[in-house]
């Protein structure tokens, strides 16, 4: 018992549906983060708070607790104004690759914190692990400094980070109570906030490869992110965008770096220039800058600079040759017609057996690995032509990623069934 509470009473409190008070969120983010309200306990309230919800002000509260659990950046005497994204996570999801350096070439810093990937998404950090030299690693001074000379920042986040935050998450991952909306909103914002960016651009992903598989839950998790950003001060919109087809070609690490340099180089897949280029724009204006138009810079290589800034800035040599991976197994195209149907999770599944992803928190990923795509919906193919290319450094990888492609595609001989997605389903301000 501590400041008139008990993590029993706090439990129950959630599990019979009240309404948890303001002290009591306070104390039980504060105790479980220093050891005093033990793992089983937090689970249990986890549970809790999965099947009973909370309401604004507890989520708004929660999200605080988790801020005061650590340290909070602080970016407001830089010479830039700043803008950061968070994508929910999605197949082929290299989009802040390009998007940091060209908001930066626009004109608004980019302190960006990424994580690793688990599972079939990848994470923006494994990705650019595999550009030769370059370190996720940067210390909170040496931040700002690269902020303030580059523009652009893609680091890990620190250990001081919403500790709460890192604690809890792990707990969630191995107790069924990850998928609650306050936890996630939770969760990602008290991240986003600590971090100290000025605006915030939330892409919340909808389909097959993302959390959020329906657009009503989508819609519920970025407004209530919006609220949260809103709340605490912070210039915050959501786009939903669609995740039941993978983004551009590639799925995996290397192979996206690759992917990012073409659109920085002014070229790369129309969906991927379409929604870097969408949400650059919502991040200048989220800034204050609407005068600047992103394409522009991706056309006349100011972005390209400040990628190859950035990435030797971070020890990185954009120069180099990007690690291949030994082994490469073309699947053809079993017919000729349309490419009607290319699944989000079955090609992320695909690229995570083939080593591109990992298992557990500590597996090391294959730079090299993943797979390319080599039509996207509504292009046409010719039976036998190369329709995927899986890569990876150990050859038995390929019968489970070839599992994981069966059924995850459909190729149709007139192409009558195909109904173009739109990329950009919402926005939530
Ligand atoms: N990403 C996060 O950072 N937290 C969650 O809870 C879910 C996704």
């Amino acid at each position: 018992m501590s400041g008139g509470h008990d993590a029993v009473e706090v439990i129950i409190a959630k599990r019979d549906g009240a309404e948890l008070s303001d002290s009591q969120i306070d104390w039980v983010v504060a105790a479980y983060t220093n050891g005093e309200v033990a793992d089983e306990q937090m689970s249990s309230l986890a549970m809790a708070i999965l099947l009973n919800g909370m309401n604004r002000r507890e989520i708004a509260r929660w999200t605080a607790a988790m801020i005061a659990s650590g340290e909070r950046l602080d970016f407001g005497d830089l010479s830039w104004p700043t803008a950061d994204k968070h994508s929910t996570g999605g197949v082929g999801d290299k989009i802040t690759l390009p998007l940091a350096p060209l908001v930066a070439a626009c004109g608004v810093a980019v302190p960006q914190l990424s994580g690793r990937g688990l599972g079939h998404t990848g994470g923006t950090l494994d990705k650019l692990e595999a550009i030769a030299g370059w370190r996720a690693d940067v210390t909170n001074a040496a931040m700002w400094d690269q902020l303030q000379s580059v523009g652009a920042v893609i680091c890990a986040a620190g250990s001081e980070l919403a500790p709460a935050d890192k604690k809890l998450y792990a707990l969630r991952d191995v107790t069924g109570t990850v998928e609650a909306i306050p936890l996630i909103a939770s969760s990602i914002m008290s991240k986003k906030i600590a971090e100290g960016t000025g605006a915030l651009v939330l892409d919340v992903k909808v389909g097959t490869g993302a959390f959020m598989k329906d657009v009503d839950t989508a819609r519920e998790l970025a407004s209530t992110m919006v609220e949260l950003g809103t709340d605490a001060g912070l210039h915050t919109v959501a786009l939903l965008t669609d995740m039941s087809t993978p983004l551009g070609l590639t799925a995996g690490n290397a192979v996206e770096v690759a992917e990012s340099v073409e659109v920085l180089a002014g070229g790369g897949p129309a969906d991927v220039v379409e929604l870097t280029v969408a949400l650059a724009r919502e991040m200048l204006a989220g800034a204050g800058r609407t005068d600047v138009e992103p394409a522009d810079k991706l056309a006349d290589g100011s972005a390209m600079d400040v990628w190859r800034s950035m990435i030797s800035a971070q020890g990185g040599d954009p120069d180099a040759g990007l690690p291949e991976a030994r082994e490469s197994h073309v699947v053809a195209a079993p017919a000729t017609g349309v490419l009607t149907r290319l699944d989000a999770l079955a090609v992320g599944m695909a690229a995570w057996r083939l080593g591109a992803g990992r298992a557990r928190k500590e597996d090391p990923v294959q730079p090299g690995a993943g797979v390319v795509w080599h039509a996207r919906p509504g292009d046409q193919v010719t039976e036998g032509s190369p329709l995927f290319t899986l890569l990876t450094d150990d050859e038995s990888r390929f019968d489970r990623a070839l599992e994981s492609l069966d059924g995850g595609f459909d190729v149709e001989p007139d192409g009558s069934s195909y109904q173009p997605s739109p990329l950009l389903i919402d926005r939530i301000s």
